[in-house]
């Protein structure tokens, strides 16, 4: 019988669970996040060549930030952590248990001495559909209120890489990890949604190389928390196949 984890391994040494990257990336792990990762999660979301191209974080992004989301996610990881521990499979006849959420999120590189710097993020949550004319529309509230594995949930996702990193295929690896190891068989993700900024051309490159498609092109204009005016956001969809 699989592990209740499966298909995260564990680090022997910190008990953390992980999902590692395919080769060439198998040097990065993708890892809960820790508190300890205020210093680094401040560092990139002060990075213009980041940030310029979000929509949420505060900027400047404080120490106080850094903490308080730390704080918040690394709550959520460790509640559906205790959640798939505290699952019985033989009580549902061996399949593992659904749960809402994906309690490894950061990116991590692993250094040949064993030491893991913290160089990106990607986050699935409900999403929050803002804009109207949406190919499928559906409540925010609504779609909060559907049930853990209900296959009709919409899900959006939001994602950052280390300036240093970015252009090597990293985040189009950790997305299409994320999704075919956990997303799909453990959290019965089947419906996305994602916004990115028309000239992100990079973001947009890898939602379309898992199977998004554009719907369209908002004409909102946005300035971001850096004062940068964004003119379009993208939308696209996926539907699993
Ligand atoms: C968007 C981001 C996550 C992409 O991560 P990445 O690891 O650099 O992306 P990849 O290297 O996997 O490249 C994805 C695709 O975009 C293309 N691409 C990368 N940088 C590009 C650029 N500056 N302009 C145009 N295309 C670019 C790549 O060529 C690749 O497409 P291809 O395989 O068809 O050639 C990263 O650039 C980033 O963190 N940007 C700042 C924050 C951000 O934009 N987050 C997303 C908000 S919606």
């Amino acid at each position: 019988m699989p592990s209740k984890l499966h298909p995260l391994q564990v680090n022997p040494t910190t008990g953390e669970p992980y999902l590692r990257l395919p080769s060439p990336h198998d040097n990065i792990i993708i890892t809960p996040p820790r508190m300890s990762d205020v210093d680094a999660a401040m560092r990139n979301l002060n990075d213009r060549k980041v940030v310029d191209w979000l929509s949420s974080p505060p900027y400047p992004y404080l120490q106080s930030h850094a903490e308080s989301r730390l704080t918040m996610v690394t709550k959520e990881s460790d509640a559906i952590l205790a959640d798939l521990e505290a699952d019985d499979p033989e009580q549902s006849g061996g399949s593992l248990k659904i749960v809402g959420a994906c309690p490894v999120h950061a990116l991590r590189e692993v250094a040949e001495d064993g030491t893991e710097t913290l160089i990106g993020d990607v986050h699935l949550r409900r999403c929050a559909l803002v804009h109207e004319g949406a190919e499928q529309t559906v409540s925010c509230e609504e779609n909060a209120a559907r049930a853990v594995g209900d296959p009709s949930i919409i899900w959006c996702a939001g994602d950052w890489l280390a300036s240093s990193h970015h252009g090597r295929g990293i985040m189009s690896a950790a997305f299409r990890t994320l999704m075919t190891d956990w997303a799909i068989p453990r959290m019965n993700v089947r419906v996305m949604r994602v916004e990115t900024y028309a000239e992100n051309v990079a973001s947009a490159r890898v939602f379309e190389k898992f199977g998004f498609v554009q719907e369209c092109i908002a004409d909102d204009v946005i300035v971001t928390n850096t004062g940068v005016v964004r003119r379009g956001i993208r939308l696209l969809w996926w539907k699993h196949p």
